[in-house]
Formats: C-alpha cells, structure tokens, sequence
C-alpha cells in the first residue's frame, strides 16, 4: 500500500472525482479527511470506514478562512496531523460569454477554485513544514492552459492553480514538499454522465483516446503523487485526458476534427 500511516485531507468529495478518489487514498492505507459544502460529504466518511479505514467529515465552504480553520481543526483533531493535501473541489457558474458573465459569477468561481485552495494549503502547511514532509495536489483543468470557450472565469481560476503550484513547489521544496498539478479532461462524473448524448458525442473526435475518462483514473494518479514514490516529481503539470489537450492546441489535430466533422460553413 502507498499510503499506510499518512493522514490524507480531500476536498469536494460528496461525489465527483474527489469522492472516487477518497476511496482510493483509503484502499492506500490512508486516513481520510473530506471536506466539502454539501451535507452528504459525511456519507463518503461512513463508506470509508465500513471498509475499514478512519475518515471524518467536515461541512465548508472553501472560500471562507473560517470555515476552512473550523473543518480542518475538527479532522487534525480526530485523524492528526495533515500530510497530504488534495484540493479537489471546483465549480462552474457560468458558461457564456465574457460580456454576459456577471462580476458575482466571477468572483465565485476565482473564490472557490483559486482561493479556496490557497485557503486550504495556508491552514494545513504548517505541521508539513515542521515534519519536513507534505505532499499537496491540486486539481485544476486541461482548460487552464489553452482558455475555455464561454468559461473565462473557470479557465482563468484553473490557470491560477498553476502558478499557485509552482509557488508552493519554489518556496517548500527545502521543506520535504512537493505540490503538483493535475490537468483531467472529460471525466465521467455523475454530473458528466447526465449531460445530453449530443454533447459527449461532440467531445469524443477531441479525445485521441476516443473514451471519456474514468474518476479512478485521476484517482490512482493522485494517490501516486501522494506517496513517498514521488518524492522528485515537483511543481508539475500533469495531465489526465486520454490526450485531449492536443487536438485542442495543434494544427494537425484541428485537420484531422474538420475531416472527421465534415466541411465547415463559410457563412456562420
Ligand atoms: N469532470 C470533469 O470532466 C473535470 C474536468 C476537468 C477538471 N475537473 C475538476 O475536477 C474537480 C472535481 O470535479 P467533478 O467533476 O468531480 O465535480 P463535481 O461537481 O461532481 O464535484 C465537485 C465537488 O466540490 C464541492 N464543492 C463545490 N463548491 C464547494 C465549496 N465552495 N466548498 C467546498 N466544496 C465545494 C461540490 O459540492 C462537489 O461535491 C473540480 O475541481 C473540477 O473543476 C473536472
């Protein structure tokens, strides 16, 4: 097992990935903390200790110091210490365009996908850096690289995660830390799963692998670079998309999706 003694602090896992990839950390011999907004986070806790392992549950929203301080304390106190860090939760509020998008629907995305996990790394890096041992991950997007079309505030959040990273990796890597970045494309949540078939079937031509991801294949990363296995791997991008990113980002890929599309309109 990767993970055996480590205490683990997962946000965003009442579903989604960070749900599937609490599991994983706890079949690594991880003690589990959970953190997120809704109420059925405690429901991933309990499943995690039917099979065995500790896990304990705390209700915040990420964006609040406060309630971050409070969430914290109440897992360090039943489980320890923090050693490893996975800022999983995101949201998307709003997919349209930059003129259409409200200053509010800005400002939440950037609090909850950016701020949230400075807020997170800020409450539990201080044991890390006394033990000389952490290790954070962070998820952000394959959007934070090339921008998402009608997302410019997730896109512009994700992208912030990179220099956050990168930050954390140049300031505590004397510290034992390592904090790294990893990049999903199409994942098969729940909420992915019930997106019209029109949409997934659109995505598939973008993805080389022809598949939308599995949540465990993110998971299984995560739990890697949270082991003391990955020790040297450091303030890296890392992405998780069945190669998604490059028929978004190279001319021949963009050939091969107007080939398999067929003509586009000159007139639209
Ligand atoms: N699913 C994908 O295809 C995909 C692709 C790229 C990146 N991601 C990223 O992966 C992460 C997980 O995504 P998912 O698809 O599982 O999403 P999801 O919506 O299924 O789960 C996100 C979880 O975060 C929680 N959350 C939201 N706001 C919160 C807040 N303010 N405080 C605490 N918890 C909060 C939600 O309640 C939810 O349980 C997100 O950061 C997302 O941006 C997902």
């Amino acid at each position: 097992m990767l993970l055996e003694g480590k205490v683990v602090l997962i946000t965003g896992a009442a579903r989604g990935i960070g749900r599937a990839t609490a599991f994983i950390l706890a079949q690594e011999g991880a003690a589990v903390g959970v953190v997120d907004v809704l109420p059925e986070v405690e429901t991933t806790a309990r499943e995690i200790e039917k099979s065995g392992r500790s896990s304990v549950a705390g209700i915040a929203d990420i964006s609040d110091p406060g309630q971050v301080h409070d969430a914290v304390q109440g897992i360090v106190s039943e489980l320890g210490d923090i050693n490893i860090l996975v800022n999983n939760a995101g949201i998307v509020k709003n997919i349209s365009s930059l003129t259409k998008m409200t200053h509010e629907a800005w400002e939440r995305e950037i609090s909850v996908n950016l701020s949230g996990a400075f807020n997170m790394i800020k409450e539990v890096i201080g044991p890390m850096i006394e033990k000389k041992w952490g290790r954070i991950i962070n998820i952000s997007s394959i959007g934070a690289t090339g921008g998402l079309h009608h997302q410019v505030g997730y896109a512009a959040s994700k992208a912030g995660l990179l220099g956050l990273t990168k930050t954390v990796t140049l300031e505590h890597a004397r510290d034992g830390i390592t904090c790294n970045v990893i990049l999903p494309g199409l994942i098969g949540t729940e909420l992915v799963h019930q997106m019209p078939e029109e949409i997934k079937e659109a995505a598939l031509p973008l993805i080389p692998t022809r598949r939308i991801g599995q949540m465990e294949e993110v998971g299984h990363l995560v739990s890697f670079l949270a082991s003391e296995k990955a020790g040297y791997i450091n303030g890296s991008e890392i992405p998780v998309d069945g190669g998604m990113r490059l028929n978004v980002s190279t001319l021949g890929s963009r050939k091969e999706i107007r080939e398999m599309r067929g003509p586009v309109s000159r007139k639209g």
